[in-house]
C-alpha cells in the first residue's frame, strides 16, 4: 500500500494531457461480452479499476490483451461463463456493468451484488427493474443477482429514481436492450457523456440506439454485435481536478486532450468565482481541444449543488470543497446525487478546514489556513480532494490509503509534478508513520504569522 507525501504551497502551472475516462472505459469494456470478433480500444487509462474489470472479464471468457500506449484488445473466446464472482465484484462496484451484456448475449447472469461503499448505500433496484421489464426473470439469492431470459423483448422502461437517473443502470439496460427483440424506449435515461460514449460504441458494433445524451433512448434490438475500434473519451473528472488544482494555487493550467463541452457546468462555475478560462480548438482537428485556466486574483465563494449531468458532477464535489477551503467567505456545497458523500469533511478538518455539514449540505468557511497533516483517503474523489488541499496547504501532508486514488486517476502525482507540484509516492508501513507534533504557539502568534 502506498502513501503520498506532498510539500504544499507551490504554484501549479504548465501543460498536461488528460487520460481516458475511467467511467467510459469500464462499461465499454464490459459491453464487449455482448459481441463477437475483436474489439480494439484506445486511450484506455492504466487504472486499478481497469485491471480489476479485465480480471473479471477473463473469468467471463473474454481475452483481454493490453498493449502499449493505452491500447487494449478484447475478444470473447468462451461464451459459456456467466458468474461474476464476489471476490472480484467486491473490489469494484462498477463490475455490475457486466450484468446487462451477460443477460443480453448469454441469456443468463449470476452477478454478485456489489453492496454499498463509502459514498452511500448505492442500490441497484433500477437496473433490476429495467432488466425485468425486458422480460428477464430476476432473483436475489445468497448475495447474487440471478437473471435469466431466453430472449429479451423490447419494452417501455422508466429509469428515474428518487435521486434522478442511474448512470450504470442506463448502461446495463441499454446494453441488454441492444440485443432484445423489438424496440425499447428508456425514459429518464442518464445523459452523462460516458453513457453517450457507450451508446456510440454499441452502435459502432451494430446496435441501433438513438437519443443518446437525452433522457429518452430508443433502441431497436439487433441479432448480434460485432467487434469494433473505439477511442475512450477524455476523463472530464480528471480534467476538473487538475483545473481546480490550478485555481487553488493561483496557478495556470493548460489541459490537452479534453472535451470542454463535457465540462460546461464546471467551467462556468470556475469562471463565475473569478478564474479565467480559455478554450482553443486545434487548427487541424476541431475535435482536439486545449483548455486553459488562469487564477491570478482573489476568488469568490462557491454556492453549488452536485446534480446529474449536465449539472456539476458529484465526482467533483469533494475537490470543490477543497477549493472552497482556500477562498475567503462562506461557501455552500450540496450533493443531491450521493447525499452521504462527505467522508472528506473530517479529514479536511485535520488540515485546518472549517466545514459544517448537515445532511447533504456543507458550509465551508474559507477564513482558515490549511496546514499539512497526516490524513487518510476514504474513497476515490475524497482522495483527490485531500491531494488538492495538500497542494495548497502550508508544509507537508501525508495521505494514506492512496489505493483509492489509484482506482481512478492515472499517474496523478506525475501529472501534478509536471505542473510544478512536489508529490512523492512512498510505500506505506503502518505503525511507523510519524505524526509530527506542531510547535506550540499562542493563537495570537499564529494570527500574526498567517
Ligand atoms: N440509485 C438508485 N437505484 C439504482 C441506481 C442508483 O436509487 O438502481 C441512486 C444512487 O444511490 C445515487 C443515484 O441514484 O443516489 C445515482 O447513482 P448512479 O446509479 O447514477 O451511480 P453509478 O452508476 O453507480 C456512476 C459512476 C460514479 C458517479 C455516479 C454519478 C461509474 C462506474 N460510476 O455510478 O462514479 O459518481 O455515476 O454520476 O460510472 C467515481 O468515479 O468516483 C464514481 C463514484
Amino acid at each position: 500500500m502506498d502513501k503520498f507525501v506532498v510539500q504544499g504551497g507551490r504554484r501549479i502551472a504548465g501543460s498536461v494531457a488528460v487520460s481516458g475516462a475511467k467511467n467510459a472505459a469500464l462499461p465499454i469494456m464490459a459491453a464487449v461480452i455482448a459481441s463477437q470478433g475483436e474489439t480494439v480500444l484506445e486511450n484506455v487509462p492504466d487504472l486499478v479499476d481497469v485491471r480489476t474489470l479485465s480480471a473479471l472479464l477473463r473469468t467471463l471468457g473474454v481475452m483481454v490483451t493490453p498493449a502499449a500506449d493505452g491500447q487494449v484488445r478484447l475478444q470473447v473466446v468462451d461464451p459459456g461463463a456467466c458468474v461474476a464472482d464476489y471476490q472480484l465484484v467486491r473490489q469494484m462496484r462498477a463490475s455490475i456493468c457486466v450484468l446487462g451484456p451477460l443477460l443480453g448475449r448469454r441469456g443468463k447472469a449470476c452477478v454478485s451484488l456489489p453492496g454499498g461503499c463509502n459514498i452511500g448505500t448505492r442500490p441497484i433496484d433500477l437496473h433490476l427493474k429495467g432488466l425485468a421489464a425486458l422480460g428477464a426473470e430476476i432473483e436475489v439469492r445468497n448475495g447474487y443477482v440471478l437473471a435469466s431470459a431466453r430472449r429479451l423483448r423490447g419494452a417501455a422502461i422508466h429509469l428515474g429514481g428518487s435521486r434522478g437517473s442511474t448512470v450504470t443502470g442506463t448502461c446495463n439496460v441499454m446494453s441488454a436492450a441492444a440485443l432484445a427483440q423489438g424496440t425499447t424506449i428508456i425514459t429518464a435515461a442518464a445523459c452523462e457523456p460516458e453513457v453517450v460514449a457507450l451508446a456510440d460504441f454499441l452502435n459502432a458494433m451494430g446496435a441501433r440506439i438513438a437519443g443518446q445524451g437525452t433522457p429518452r433512448l430508443e433502441i431497436e434490438g439487433v441479432e448480434c454485435l460485432q467487434g469494433t475500434r473505439c477511442r475512450i473519451i477524455p476523463d472530464r473528472i480528471e480534467a476538473a481536478t487538475l483545473l481546480i488544482a490550478g485555481a487553488m494555487t493561483q496557478g495556470q493550467v493548460e489541459l490537452q486532450d479534453v472535451r470542454p463541452e463535457h465540462l460546461t457546468a464546471v467551467l462556468e462555475l470556475l469562471a463565475e468565482i473569478g478564474c479565467q478560462i480559455e478554450i482553443q480548438a486545434d487548427q487541424k482537428t476541431a475535435a482536439v481541444q486545449t483548455l486553459k485556466l488562469s487564477a491570478g486574483g482573489p476568488l469568490h465563494p462557491l454556492d453549488v449543488t452536485a446534480l446529474p449531468y449536465p449539472g456539476i458532477p458529484t465526482d467533483v464535489q469533494a475537490q470543490l470543497m477543497a477549493l472552497a477551503c482556500t477562498i475567503p467567505g462562506a461557501s455552500v456545497i450540496r450533493d443531491q446525487v450521493f447525499p452521504d458523500r462527505f467522508m472528506h469533511v473530517a479529514e479536511l478538518g485535520r488540515m485546518g478546514a472549517r466545514i459544517r455539514q448537515q445532511e447533504s449540505t456543507a458550509v465551508v468557511s474559507g477564513e482558515c489556513r490549511l496546514t499539512g497533516a497526516n490524513v487518510m483517503a476514504s474513497d476515490l474523489r475524497a482522495s483527490a480532494a485531500l491531494v488538492l488541499a495538500a497542494l495548497a496547504a502550508e508544509g507537508e501532508t501525508t495521505i494514506r490509503r492512496i489505493y483509492h486514488l489509484d482506482r481512478g486517476y492515472a499517474a496523478l502525482e506525475q501529472k501534478l509534478n509536471a505542473l510544478g507540484a512536489h508529490v512523492t509516492r512512498l510505500p506505506d508501513q503502518w505503525g511507523t508513520g510519524h505524526s509530527p507534533v506542531p510547535e506550540w504557539t499562542s493563537p495570537g502568534q499564529q494570527r500574526k504569522s498567517a
